[in-house]
């Protein structure tokens, strides 16, 4: 997988993509990730990439020429047309549906805004806009990272495990069973014996109960997507009757 993504601070992209899994993915050739700088498409001779608002107000805003340069340059040099993402407080809400739909692409051209936005015409080369929540931060550059790690860890061979990101949080629908390690008592806090048993049919249904309690409790609002088996709902009644007072 593939993902050029374009910013004025191409560092801060490199640096929060270096690190553990992402790091060792790139290393090992599993995905690639330029960053790239969005001055080096400028004509101007500052290098300058946004200008005054027309029409007033406060910040700058990215022109269309040096991006829309940017976008196409970069274009031609993938071998298969990628994915043009522009991050955006405006866009579609990443959700991990949405980063599965995505995943079906290899080849992403991720680009972050920056300062009061970008020259609406800007758009006309943009595939789809991406939101990662509803609150805005000062520029697209953690959220193109929060992009492109979400769908690297789909690329087989990132995840140490094959089946790693089975039964995680939101693979199914749901939030993950809780998890323990050593020690055994913590603070007079046990293991739950289920989990020493060694039985991993008890451990299969103990997680998967747990999993829907605590989506019962923390996520209420996932339950009317996620779904659910005839054992799950009768799993789900007996929960929220013993939630009842
Ligand atoms: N840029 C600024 N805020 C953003 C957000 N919430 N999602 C994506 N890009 C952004």
């Amino acid at each position: 997988m593939r993902f050029d993504i374009l910013t004025l601070f191409p560092e801060t992209v490199d640096a929060v993509l270096s690190e553990s899994i992402i790091g060792r993915a790139r290393k090992n050739g599993l995905i690639e990730i330029n960053a790239v700088n969005l001055r080096d498409f400028s004509e101007d001779r500052h290098r300058r990439v946004d200008d005054y608002p027309y029409g007033g107000g406060c910040g700058m805003v990215f022109m269309a020429p040096p991006v829309v340069k940017a976008i196409e340059e970069r274009k031609k040099t993938f071998s298969e047309t990628p994915l043009v993402i522009y991050m955006s407080p405006k866009g579609k809400p990443l959700c991990q549906s949405l980063v599965n739909e995505l995943s079906q692409n290899d080849n992403y051209i991720i680009l972050c805004g920056h300062y009061e936005g970008i020259d609406e015409r800007i758009l006309d080369y943009v595939d789809m806009e991406v939101s990662i929540g509803d609150y805005v931060l000062t520029g697209g550059e953690m959220p193109a990272a929060v992009l492109a790690d979400a769908l690297s860890r789909t690329v087989k061979g990132v995840l140490a495990e094959a089946e790693g990101y089975k039964g995680e949080s939101h693979y199914d629908g749901l939030l993950e069973y809780p998890q323990y390690t050593r020690p055994e008592e913590f603070m007079g806090k046990k293991v739950p014996d289920v989990l020493l048993s060694g039985h991993h049919e008890n451990v299969a249904k103990w997680r998967r109960e747990k999993a829907l309690s605590e989506t019962l409790s923390k996520r209420p609002d996932l339950l009317k997507k996620a779904p659910l088996s005839e054992d799950d709902k009768k799993i789900l009644a007996k929960l929220k009757r013993k939630k009842r007072p």
